[in-house]
Parts: C-alpha cells; structure tokens; sequence
C-alpha cells in the first residue's frame, strides 16, 4: 500500500472510472480532492500494479471515507478491506462516517463487516440512470480500544 498525494490523481482518477465509469470524478476534482486540507489517500497495489484506492478526509473529531474503489480486475481479493483496516488505523479516535448507495449491495457487505450502522439517511442523494436513489449514511462502531468490531 502507498501513500497518494495529488501526484496520483491520474492513478486514482484511472481506477475510479474503471470501477465506477458512470459517476467517476475528473482527474482535476481528484488532484484538489488530494491537495484538501485532512486529505488521506492510500493505493492498494497488486505487485505494480494499482488495484484500489481509499481516500479519507480527517476533519475535527470525524473522519469521512470519501471514495472506496477496487478495479473491476482486482475485486474480492481484499485490497478494499486492507484499505478499509488502514483507514480504520488512522482514526486516532474521531468517528468514521460514509454514506453509500442503498442499492449498492457489494459496499454494504464490506462495509457491515467492519462493524458500520445506519446513523441516517438521504432520500434522493445519488441520481441514477432511472431517477434518483437514497444514500445511507453509516458509523463506524468501535470497540473501546477503537477498533472497528469486525464480525
Ligand atoms: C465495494 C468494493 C470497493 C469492494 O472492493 P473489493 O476489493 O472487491 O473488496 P474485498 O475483496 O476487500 O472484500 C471484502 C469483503 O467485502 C464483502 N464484499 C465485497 N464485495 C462483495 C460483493 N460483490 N458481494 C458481497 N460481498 C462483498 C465480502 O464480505 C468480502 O469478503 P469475502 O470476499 O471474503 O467474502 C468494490 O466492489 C468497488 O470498487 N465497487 C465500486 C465502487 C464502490 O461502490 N465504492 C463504494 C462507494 S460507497
């Protein structure tokens, strides 16, 4: 795993739309994403090749997973979770937060095994190809050490 600054938007833009190509986000959106005060990116790598991605903005007391991607190439060979656990390392005790598709059944699995609950959730966030879909928002649930309870 390395450490991304915005030197990598290209990589993380690269795998971002393989993994998502109908809502990826610019190469420039990703360089001043990178370049955020609190920004923290991390590139999974397959020998030398970039697999995924997981980028984290650190603000106060919480901490919100921005983006998660696996290339469709790397997936189910857990670089997310790896990437998921670093994050989850990082917290230095702030709360992690994400929101997530409700349809979006992959990230959910991943997502609930690390210990995330529904703290909320926003009707018609995410616009579809057929309308519009409710985000979830989730909480990281820690245990009293601040580890993610993995079930
Ligand atoms: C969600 C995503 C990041 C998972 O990446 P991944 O590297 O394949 O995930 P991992 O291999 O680390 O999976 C870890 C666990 O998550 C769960 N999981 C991951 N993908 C799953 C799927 N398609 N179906 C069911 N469970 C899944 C499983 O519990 C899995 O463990 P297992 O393989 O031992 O069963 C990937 O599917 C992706 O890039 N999706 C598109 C982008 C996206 O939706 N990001 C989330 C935005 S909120």
């Amino acid at each position: 795993m390395i450490a991304a600054d915005p030197s990598h938007a290209e990589v993380i833009a690269a795998i971002h739309r393989a993994a998502v190509p109908e809502a990826a986000w610019s190469e420039n959106a990703w360089r001043s994403l990178l370049s955020a005060p609190g920004a923290r990116a991390r590139i999974a790598m397959d020998g030398a090749a970039p697999a995924g991605f997981l980028h984290l903005r650190h603000a106060g007391d919480e901490a919100e997973v921005v983006m998660i991607a696996t290339h469709p190439s790397a997936r189910r060979r857990g670089f997310a979770a790896a990437l998921l656990e670093d994050a989850v390392a990082s917290l230095d005790g702030r709360t992690l937060f994400l929101e997530v598709a409700e349809s979006n059944s992959a990230a959910r699995a991943l997502y609930a095994r690390f210990g995330f609950r529904q703290a909320g959730r926003r009707p018609g966030y995410y616009r579809t190809a057929s309308g519009r879909e409710d985000a979830l928002v989730l909480r990281l649930v820690q245990d009293a050490a601040g580890r993610g309870q993995r079930l």
